[in-house]
């Protein structure tokens, strides 16, 4: 017997990285996986997410596994994509147990992207994909989870949403994830009465191929471990681990959260 058999699960962003992982993880405890990319092989970009692909994408790994799979290909900022994936996904399977809203990222480089100077449609883009695509998923989901007078939704921010890295660059990435961070607050109170738990990760710096080859290095041989309390960066699975704690009953009476996953990066609170 899975945690999760019988439910039903959303993971948006995930044909690579944190949201593959979500997505695999999900499915082994044994919810049907419904999940979304702007494109389902956007693993092909980073040749270490590419070698460690098992199947043509993500849906065909959960297949192949004996779960439940749908796959779907579309931008999170359109609203009317999301709405349409979500009816596709109830008429499916009838329900929906979990989303976890995890499509987004930043865009740009840190120099041009300082508060005053980031130029209006990186501004835009980045808002959009992180802030707007959450919402218009927690928006589709929410009349479906009331219904059922139960759901779980996890939300994505990130460390970069809590501290401004020096120089003030990433600025519209780290304002669209504080913004997702209290969207969630107000989310928790509005489905609270419906026994619909809303919480939010802060993700530190984990290592997928994509910050791997930003950064460097190893987990351990990288030198932002060194700010860091447990000494190495984080990976897909502790993540995957708290997206498991926040999408299962372990999590019954835990709402309206932040949780960091970032082995005790150097706060500045
Ligand atoms: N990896 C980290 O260290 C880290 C740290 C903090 C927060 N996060 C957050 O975690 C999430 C996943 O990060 P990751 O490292 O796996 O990133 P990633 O870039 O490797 O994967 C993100 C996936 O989301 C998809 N995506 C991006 N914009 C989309 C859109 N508008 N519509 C649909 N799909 C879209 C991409 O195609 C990609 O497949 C993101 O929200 C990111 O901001 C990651």
């Amino acid at each position: 017997m899975g945690k999760l058999d019988g439910k039903v699960a959303i993971v948006t962003g995930a044909a690579r990285g944190l949201g593959r992982a979500y997505a695999l993880h999900l499915a082994s405890l044994g919810a049907k996986v419904a999940l979304s990319d702007l494109n389902l092989k956007s693993y092909e970009e980073f040749q270490a997410e590419a070698a460690d692909m098992t199947g043509e994408t993500t849906v065909e790994e959960i297949r192949a596994r004996g779960g439940e799979a749908l796959g779907f290909e579309f931008d999170v900022a359109d609203r009317d994509a999301v709405f349409r994936m979500v009816d596709e996904i109830k008429g499916a399977w009838g329900r929906v147990d979990v989303l976890v809203a995890n499509a987004g990222g930043g865009r740009g480089k840190p120099r041009e992207t300082a508060a005053s100077i980031v130029p209006p449609d990186l501004f835009d883009l980045v808002l959009k994909m992180n802030l707007y695509g959450t919402y218009h998923a927690c928006s589709a989901v929410a009349p479906i989870m009331k219904a059922q007078g139960s759901g779980k939704i996890v939300t994505v921010a990130s460390y970069a949403g809590k501290v401004a890295g020096i120089g003030g660059g990433y600025a519209h990435y780290g304002t669209a994830k504080a913004a997702i961070a209290h969207y969630t607050r107000y989310l928790a109170q509005e489905l609270g009465p419906y026994n619909i738990q809303a919480n939010c990760i802060a993700p530190g710096v984990i290592a997928t191929a994509r910050i791997v080859k930003l950064v460097g290095g190893s987990e351990s041989s990288n030198s932002a471990a060194n700010d860091i309390a447990l000494r190495r960066l984080g990976t897909t699975m502790d993540c995957a681990k708290v997206v498991e704690f926040l999408s299962t009953d372990l999590s019954d009476y835990v709402t309206g959260t932040l949780i960091p996953i970032d082995g005790g990066w150097n706060r500045a609170d």
